[in-house]
């Protein structure tokens, strides 16, 4: 691999942290074969919440001393910052999460908390990027175009570090064709779809046809669920991702049509898998507010800068019995851990949920999940 005189110093780096992360991009862009280190635009950061990390993460993250070199943003954390007596956080975890907050803070890391990081900064068709969290990898590449490998928290803090990434993978035009043709049915929810593609796919990168097109927000849910159930980094939809017509559609045809679950009672509705934007708010509010009043919990989860943005909104929410947290989630937080059967409307989290922290999860589409909470 091609490294500059400068990059070459930095791998010579007195500087502990700074060798390392040259160090660690150099052994990944040997791996993959990568001709060059290129720059990126920004770099987000997963793997931040203590539930997940632990002290080993934690007491790691306090001994970097560097600072990060582009837009560095970062994902939820294991509970929202401000309520999180709310979600019944010991406060052992909430001061050992605030230590990994203060630790990133210290990297020049945005304290951003969410993995909807394109609803806070602009990213654009052909930027380089160096992300970790697998639903935004997936929107960035299918539905604006941008390009970023599926790091993982140390690779994307390494080029956050260093400023730049080793140039494979999506980063080249090639390698993003599609391998398979999906058919996506007309009455699907975007989120069943996604999981049941990733789970046929893999981490192939299908070609998708979506009988109903979809939005952004339903692109955002099938992305996420196709990244969790399988691992595949990007989809191309028909008439809408920005490269869809560059490549030969592949000839190995699947259709998508369904999802056999088992059921259970649910003591706890989570939405908001990905973030929810403020459209998704509102149609939650929209939703309530014919339903009726929560009787049961009903937690969402969305961006503290959608939340401040929205406050009446939120607030409407609330006064109807739903909980808005922010910085956090239901599958990266442990406070989803004392509930025994979770209804989402998120394909990621029916995936991750009873793997991570040992709950049922039963799927819903998001009118479902609030029918279900108001009865
Ligand atoms: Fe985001 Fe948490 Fe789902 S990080 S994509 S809300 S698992």
């Amino acid at each position: 691999m091609f490294l500059s005189k400068d990059e070459e110093k930095l791998l010579e780096s007195g500087d502990y942290t700074i060798r390392k992360c040259m160090e660690i991009l150099v052994a990944v862009g040997k791996i993959f074969d990568a001709d060059r280190l290129i720059k990126i635009k920004s770099a987000q950061i997963s793997g931040i919440s203590y539930d997940n990390i632990g002290d080993a993460g934690l007491e790691w993250l306090e001994s970097l001393n560097a600072k990060v070199k582009v837009l560095t943003l970062c994902n939820p954390a294991g509970m929202d910052l401000i309520r999180w007596k709310e979600m019944g956080i010991d406060k052992d975890f909430y001061e050992k999460q605030m230590r990994v907050i203060n630790a990133l803070k210290k990297l020049g890391v945005s304290l951003s908390l969410t993995c909807t990081p394109y609803y806070l900064v602009e990213i654009n068709y052909g930027d380089h990027l160096a992300w970790a969290e697998s639903s935004a990898i997936v929107y960035a590449n299918s539905v604006i175009g941008a390009r970023t490998n599926r790091e993982s928290g140390i690779t994307a803090l390494a080029s956050a570090i260093i400023g730049k990434t080793p140039n494979y993978g999506l980063h080249i035009k090639d390698n993003r064709a599609p391998h398979v043709r999906v058919i996506i049915d007309e009455g699907m929810d975007p989120a069943i779809a996604g999981y049941e593609t990733g789970r046929i796919v893999k981490d192939r990168i299908p070609f998708v046809e979506f009988k109903k097109k979809l939005n952004n927000n339903g692109l955002k849910a099938f992305g996420a669920a196709l990244a969790a159930s399988g691992g595949s980094p990007m989809f191309h939809a028909k008439e809408i991702t920005p490269e869809w017509r560059d490549f030969e559609i592949p000839s190995e045809k699947i259709v998508i049509d369904g999802l056999k679950q088992e059921s259970c009672e649910p003591d706890l509705i989570a939405i908001g898998c990905p973030h929810l934007s403020k459209e998704e708010l509102k149609t939650v509010y929209d939703l309530l507010s014919k339903m009726g009043k929560v009787k049961k919990t009903l937690w969402i989860f969305t961006s503290r800068k959608i939340a401040w943005e929205n406050k009446k909104l939120v607030e409407k929410i609330e006064n109807l019995g739903a909980k808005v947290f922010s910085d956090t989630c239901m599958v990266v937080s442990p406070a989803t851990r004392r509930f025994e059967c979770v209804m989402t409307n998120s394909g990621k989290a029916l995936e991750y949920l009873p793997k991570t922290k040992n709950v049922r999860a039963i799927f819903g589409n998001l009118r479902e999940c609030i029918e279900v909470a108001t009865k």
